[in-house]
Order: structure tokens, then sequence, then C-alpha cells
């Protein structure tokens, strides 16, 4: 009878695994899901999403600048992305006249569209598996310095051999820990032109106050234009480029659309970590995260103070305060959908079902009975050390500003002579003044001053170390000290201390408060804790990799898929609201209605320009609506993640529905652990796109580039 239970529980947890909507999934490989994608409502063919001898949907999906994902939407290069995504392209084009981060900006035509110097846009041409390949000759018994020199002259061949003779370029990648190896050839695009984006006040509507949070209604949009040479092919900037013919674009889904929709997301996601073990995830959900987010909780309670008092603070600090909160609000969701799903416990169900059955056959308990065991014996062993190391990064990296002015000095300081030989220091010094007008330019020394104190404090207690006290004395006078004197937390100081800078003041700088704590800390976080939990994560990688070898090999039949790696993934669900938590329902769309409702509240992230007001009274919708509604954005059951901003979201007919942007917030444990009850993304509507061109801002050009499908 017990025999019969095990059998059952485990046929049903691989049932489980089976139908939920988790996984992002190698392009070459998406035959193998073809019908059960099929069975869900697609009507593309395996060959139509992924093939390398002819065009296909992947051939529409860019890289966009290494860390969001793009889209191709015309046959002369138009290219989608999210509007915080093409964010630092549109902040670097506007000024007080040119105000587009205010108003908007679109181009008239292609001759006005403007050049982003260094921006580039990657389409990938095929994936392949080249495991063997990678390990050809490699012998298993040598000693890990010799298999890695063979396994690098291996890669470097694979690498050449693909792109010789062609003007691609390829990288070889590890997937599943080490088991698998991938060869990843791509075109890349080096004239990317920004043609069009909204006004910040729908681009980013919603500011911080929406972010990770679902209902929401923000148009997270901008449009780009890819350039080639004249045979088409990547070229840099050049005014003689022409606009690049794609081998594929998408059509634009004008289709009404209901709950159960087939959808499809293709893109890049960043990073999971679905196959951590129970102990580690509970030392992320009960010691990492929580101390991370105080540490981020203390920062923004200092900024966002000095930011409600100050205009000049405000814009100074918006950047970063975006960027510390946008990480800080999606930790407490992670932790909270962790906590109440009890993930830990999940995990140790899915430990033993492993373990049990290793235990049933001979060869699999050699090889991976111990595995459990011995990952969640390193966590209790070497945990401390990935801790340090996150505080480290929190406190040193994230936290009080002058220690990123400080990090950029010691670099100058170690390279003085070798400068001062081959005759560089001139410029050298030049570059560093120039950037660190750059750094004060966005500096308040009051604001870093409170991050500081709060911080110190709290890194001295979470680090249990008394390094900054014994090396440099009570933390109230260091704080005076290096805010009175160091050349680090003062402009016209540092310009003066570069200026004259020779090696007998580089002597004195060891006597700068500020410069000899950063010398302490920095020196320990490099030396002692990097190396320590760079040893962990390499011994815990090697388990992982037997771990994940055992999941494929004794549960074949469960849905296996390699964590994100920022290659190209797809990842398919449907269109459908969700019921987050106990007695909480979400709908899936929202409306521009709501988003006139949220501006009444007053609130300044919800903010609107007049004109907004003015078409939402005239209910100019055109044929963008829906039963009179203008959808604005709506949720998928689709498993995506960081670096997927930009993704398109795909209907059964490979058109296009919107784009991804971000998930709820009760979603944000999808990185550990993927819940097909509660895990959606958002996603823009691109029939608000195209009204938002259209109708909004006289940009029909625009839409009249592109292909609508109305059936
Ligand atoms: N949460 C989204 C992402 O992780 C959007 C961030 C940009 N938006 C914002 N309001 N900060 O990138
Ligand atoms: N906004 C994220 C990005 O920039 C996507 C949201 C997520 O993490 O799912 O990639």
């Amino acid at each position: 009878m017990k025999k019969y239970l095990l059998s059952f529980v485990i046929l049903l947890s691989t049932f489980i695994h089976c139908f939920g909507e988790e996984g992002m999934l190698i392009p070459s490989l998406i035959s193998a899901f073809e019908s059960d994608m099929k069975a869900k409502g697609m009507k593309l063919s395996a060959k139509d999403i992924y093939d390398v001898n002819n065009s296909s949907l992947k051939d529409a999906i860019m890289h966009f600048g290494g860390g969001c994902t793009a889209e191709l939407v015309s046959g002369t290069g138009l290219l989608l992305t999210n509007h915080h995504c093409g964010y630092s392209q549109v902040q670097s084009h506007s000024s007080l006249e040119h105000d587009y981060l205010k108003n908007g900006f679109w181009a008239k035509n292609h001759s006005e569209e403007l050049t982003n110097p260094g921006l580039t846009a990657s389409r990938m041409v095929r994936i392949d598996d080249v495991t063997a390949s990678v390990l050809f000759g490699v012998n298993p018994s040598d000693n890990p310095m010799v298999r890695e020199a063979a396994m690098r002259k291996n890669i470097e061949q694979l690498i050449k051999d693909a792109v010789t003779g062609t003007h691609y370029e390829a990288e070889i990648k590890p997937f599943n820990y080490g088991n698998d190896y991938y060869i990843i050839v791509k075109e890349i695009f080096k004239d990317v032109r920004l043609v069009g984006t909204p006004p910040n006040s729908i681009g980013k509507f919603g500011g911080d106050t929406d972010n990770w949070v679902w209902p929401r209604h923000t148009g997270d949009f901008s449009v780009f234009r890819i350039y080639a040479g004249v045979d088409n092919k990547p070229a840099e900037y050049s005014d003689k480029n022409v606009p690049y013919t794609p081998l594929h674009f998408l059509p634009i889904s004008f289709k009404d659309r209901k709950v159960g929709d087939f959808t499809m997301v293709y893109g890049f996601p960043g990073e999971t970590e679905q196959h951590v073990s129970s102990a580690y995830l509970k030392f992320i959900v009960d010691k990492e995260r929580p101390a991370r987010i105080l540490m981020r909780q203390k920062s923004l309670s200092v900024i966002d103070a000095a930011m409600r008092s100050s205009d000049e603070i405000r814009i100074k600090y918006s950047a970063k305060q975006a960027s510390i909160a946008n990480a800080y609000k999606k930790w407490i969701g992670q932790v909270d959908g962790l906590k109440q799903l009890d993930g830990v416990s999940i995990k140790i169900g899915r430990e033993k079902e492993y373990t049990d059955m290793a235990a049933t056959n001979e060869t699999w308990n050699k090889a991976f009975g111990q595995s459990v065991a011995l990952m969640n014996k390193l966590v209790s062993e070497g945990s401390d050390w990935e801790f340090k190391y996150s505080m480290g990064i929190e406190y040193l990296y994230v936290g009080p500003e002058f220690y990123k002015l400080a990090r950029g000095l010691d670099d100058l300081m170690k390279n003085y002579t070798k400068y001062e030989e081959n005759g560089e220091l001139a410029a050298v010094i030049e570059k560093s003044i120039k950037g660190a007008q750059g750094f004060f330019k966005n500096y308040d020394a009051g604001v870093d001053q409170g991050i500081f104190d709060l911080l110190t404090v709290e890194y001295v207690k979470q680090m249990n170390s008394d390094l900054i006290t014994s090396s440099c004395g009570n933390i109230d006078v260091l704080s005076k000290a290096i805010f009175s004197k160091s050349v680090l937390t003062n402009e016209a100081r540092y310009i003066a201390f570069l200026k004259k800078l020779n090696k007998k003041s580089i002597a004195k700088l060891q006597k700068d408060p500020g410069f000899k704590l950063f010398s302490k800390l920095f020196a320990d976080f490099k030396e002692n804790v990097v190396p320590n939990y760079q040893l962990f994560d390499d011994q815990m990688t090697a388990l992982l990799k037997n771990y994940v070898a055992g999941k494929y090999e004794m549960f074949p039949d469960a849905k296996h898929w390699s964590d994100a790696n920022s290659t190209l993934r797809i990842t398919y669900g449907k269109l459908e609201g969700s019921a987050p938590t106990d007695g909480m329902m979400y709908t899936e769309h929202t409306t521009l209605d709501g988003l006139i409702a949220k501006n009444n509240t007053g609130n300044p992230d919800f903010e609107l320009l007049p004109r907004m007001l003015e078409m939402h009274k005239n209910k100019d919708y055109g044929d963008y609506a829906q039963n009179g509604e203008l959808w604005v954005c709506f949720t998928g059951s689709n498993h995506t993640t960081g670096g997927n901003s930009g993704s398109p979201v795909i209907d059964a007919n490979g058109n296009l529905m919107g784009l991804n942007f971000d998930r709820t917030w009760e979603s944000t444990m999808s990185d550990y652990m993927f819940d097909p009850n509660r895990c959606r993304n958002v996603v823009v509507d691109i029939r608000y796109v195209m009204w938002v061109m259209d109708k909004y801002s006289g940009a029909k050009h625009l839409v009249d580039e592109m292909v609508l499908v109305k059936e």
C-alpha cells in the first residue's frame, strides 16, 4: 500500500510539473513542445518559430543593448522595445529646449531619427547544442585545470569555425550548470536610431508607485529603427546607411482579445535559479534578502525624504532612486510569495522525492543519492560567505556613493607609475576630472552622509565585524571627518586633488578619512570575501550540475528547462488574470478609464499632460478599442524575468499582441519557483501603443509602416 502511495505521489508531482506554464525554452528544441503548445491553442508549427534555413519568428527578435529585448515590426527595420529600456537614449537626447522626457519625441521622417553611439541590436542566427564538441578529448579523470584548458581550446576552435568567412560573432555558454554547452551565433547591428517615444507621463505612468504592481496602466514602449549598410549587413553609423530589411517582422494583432487566448513570449530572460536546494532557499528567504531589503530601505528613507524636500535633489537622484527601489520592491514581493507558498517545504518535498527515487536503483543511488544532502551541507558551511558578499555589494557598491569615486581613485593610484612611465598620466587625469564632474553633478553630500550614517551602523551589525571601528574609530566621528575633510565628498576638493596629483599627494591620501576607510573595507572585500564566496559558488555549481543531471535522468517525463542565462528563450501560456492571495482577484486587463481614475488621485506618479484628459473625454479610440474600451495593459501566465523587458507577446498566429514589461508583485518569486496560480507577466497592449502613436502623437506614418491583422 505504502509503495503504491509513493508512486502515486511521484506521478502526481510529475503531472503538476508537466502541465504548469513554467519554463523558458531553448528555441532550437521547441519542436518537443509543439504538441503541447498546439493543445493550448497555438496555430504555428515549431519551424515557424525557429528555423535556421528559412526565415522564422526568431529573426524578428533582437537583444537590445545587451539587457532588454526588442522586436522588428516593419519591412524597414522599425523596432519596438520598452520605454524603460530606451530611457537612457531618450535622456541623452533631451535638453531644456528639447524636453523629450516630458513631451515625447517623434521623428517625422528618416532624416529626423536620432543616432545612439554604442547602442546595438543583435539577431540570433542559430543556437546549437555543442556539448559533445566542447567535451571532445576532455578526460573526466584529469584535474580541473587540465580539463578546463582542453575545453577552452575546443571552444576557441568551435567559435572560429562558426564565424570564419561570415560577418557574425559567436559565443559558447554553459547551460544546466555545465551539463550542456550551446553555441550562439549572432549578427550584431550597430546603427540603431531613436524614432519616437511617448512622454514620461505615458511611458513611465505610475512610476515607482505602480512598479511591479497590478492593476497597471503604463505605456512602456519606445520606437527605434535598425540601419544597415547598402548590402543590408551590420555597419557602424553612417549617413549612407539605409533602413534594415529584416528576414521577418511581426504583424500586429488587431483581433479582439479574450481570457484564455494563447500567448507566447520570445526574448532574452537574464537569470533564474529554479534548482537551488531547500537550505539555500531558506537562506535567501530568511537571511540574505531581508538584510538586503533592510539596507535599501535605509538608503531609500534618506533619498526619498531629500527628494521630497528639494526639486534639485529630486532631479539629481531620480534615476538612482529608481534603480535602488526596483530590486528592493521586487525582493519584498519575492520573499512574501515564497513565504506564503512555503517554498522551502515544497523544495524539501521535491528533494525527498529525488533522493527516494535515487534509492530505487543502485547506479542512481551512487550517482545521485547524496546530491541533496551535499548541497544542503554546503549551504550550512559556506552560505555565510555569500551573505558577506551580498552585504559588501549593498554597502560598497549600492550604499554611500563616495565609495564609487574611491574605486576609481584606487585604480588610478595602483597604476600611477605605469601611467607616468608610458606618458598617459595627463590624459588619465583629464578623464578622471571629467568623470568626477559627471559624478558630482548628481551628488548631494548631505544625502550621502545620511546614507553613510544609517548603512554603516547596519553593515557593522550585519557583518558582525569590528573592522571599521578598530581601524577607523567611532562611526559618528568618522562620519564628520569624511564629510568635512575627505576629497571624496566635495567636488572642489576632489578636482584640486586630481589637478596636483603626485607621489606625495598619493602618500597623503592614505590619511584621507574617506579613502582610508574605503581601502580597509575594500581590501577585506576583495582579498577575503570575494575569493571565499567564489569558492562556495563554484562548489555549489558543481553540486547543482550533478543534481540537475539526476533530475533529467531519473524523471525523464517531467518538463525540464535550463535556467535563464540571457540567451533567447520561449515561454508560453495564456491571457489570464490571477488570484494572488486569499480573497483577491486580479482581472486580466486595464483600460484608459482606469488610467484617468488613477490620475484623479492626485499622486504625482499619475500626472498626465492635458492632451490625455482631452483625448479621453472625446473617446477618440478609432479602431484601437474593443467593445468601446481602450485596453492599456493585460496579464498573461508566461514565465518571464528581468531581461524579458520589451519582449514581444505573440498570439496563436504569430502576431504581436503587446510588449512585456513587468511582473505582478506576487509573481516575482518565479525566479526561484513558478506558481501557475499567481505568476503573471505584465504587458502593454499593442493597440494602446498604436493609439498613442497615431491618435495621441500624430505619428500615423509609423502605424502605416506596420501590417495590421484583424482576423
Ligand atoms: N520592474 C520593471 C523591471 O524590472 C520595470 C522597471 C522600470 N520602471 C520603474 N518604474 N522603475 O525592469
Ligand atoms: N522590467 C523587467 C526588465 O527590465 C522585466 C520584469 C521582470 O523582471 O519580469 O527586464
